[in-house]
């Protein structure tokens, strides 16, 4: 697990797009796991900025979503579907059709979770998994308890995650959904990248735990220890608890030039 600690969400953009510029030029074909929340934001701008500019182009990209609410109606401006197309999909120039999530509407939710890891199985699994992380330590919606093993699925959302996200439902946690679908950690696990972005002193004990906690099902993402390629992008303030943050940032620091994330 690699760990940078960055100045600012803006450059956590930019080393995050130099990984998914990197990989469109070895492999334009590539799948991309998309996180939405507030957490990859800057890397989406700056995604959005290199396509504008003729840097990078998604028209062979495919790209899966990690997650959805459970009844949300289709025109939800916070159905996670319509989030990720509106601060990224439809602002670069995937093909129509080539992005996908799991279907939080579908009436056989068991199927619907499995048609969708047969999908992302179908394409070669995913190449670069964008994640955040949530105070709780979760990364899709896979909650404290999550099984460390799990597939796409339905999870009741914990009372916390609600509370963090109800100001995307005006404040109102009644207002936010209690059911997801979400990839499991293993499915997460399967992708062959994955950079995780937490940004705020809000997630410095979830990424405490991550990055130097035991392997728990309480903190799901601590499964990531496990996965050989893990990048973590953290400003100061998601890295505020890191016992070795000095370590971590010297090692960053002298890098070799040609090594990237
Ligand atoms: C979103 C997702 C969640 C968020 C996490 C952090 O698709 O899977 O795990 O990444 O809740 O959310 P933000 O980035 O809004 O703090």
């Amino acid at each position: 697990m690699e760990v940078v600690i960055l100045p600012d969400a803006a450059q956590i953009g930019t080393v995050a797009a130099d990984a998914v510029e990197a990989l469109l030029a070895r492999k334009p074909a590539a799948v991309l796991g998309l996180a939405t929340g507030s957490s990859p934001l800057a890397i989406y701008d700056e995604l959005v900025a290199r396509c504008d500019a003729g840097r990078i182009s998604f028209r062979h990209a495919r790209g899966f979503t990690l997650d959805e609410y459970v009844g949300l109606p289709a025109e939800h401006p916070e159905r996670y579907r319509t989030v990720i197309d509106t601060v990224f999909v439809s602002r670069v120039d995937f093909a129509p059709g080539t992005v996908a999530g799991p279907d939080g509407l579908a009436e056989d939710i068991p199927a619907a979770c499995a048609e969708y890891e047969a999908a992302i199985a179908a394409t070669g699994g995913i190449d670069l998994q964008i994640l955040g992380i949530g105070t709780d330590g979760h990364i899709g919606f896979n909650e404290p308890g999550s099984s460390l093993a799990s597939r796409t699925r339905i999870k009741t959302l914990t009372r916390q995650t609600r509370i963090d996200n109800a100001r995307f439902f005006g404040d109102d946690v009644d207002l936010v959904p209690t059911h997801c679908l979400t990839q499991g950690l293993g499915t997460i696990m399967a992708a062959r990248h994955v950079v995780l972005v937490a940004l705020g002193r809000s997630k410095a004990e979830a990424v405490h735990q991550l990055v130097e906690g035991p392997v728990s099902a309480m903190w799901p993402a601590t499964i990531l220890q496990h996965h050989p390629h893990v990048t973590v992008l953290l400003d100061g303030g998601a890295a505020r608890r890191l016992q070795l943050a000095d370590y971590y940032r010297e090692t960053y620091l002298s890098k070799p030039s040609w090594q990237g994330i």
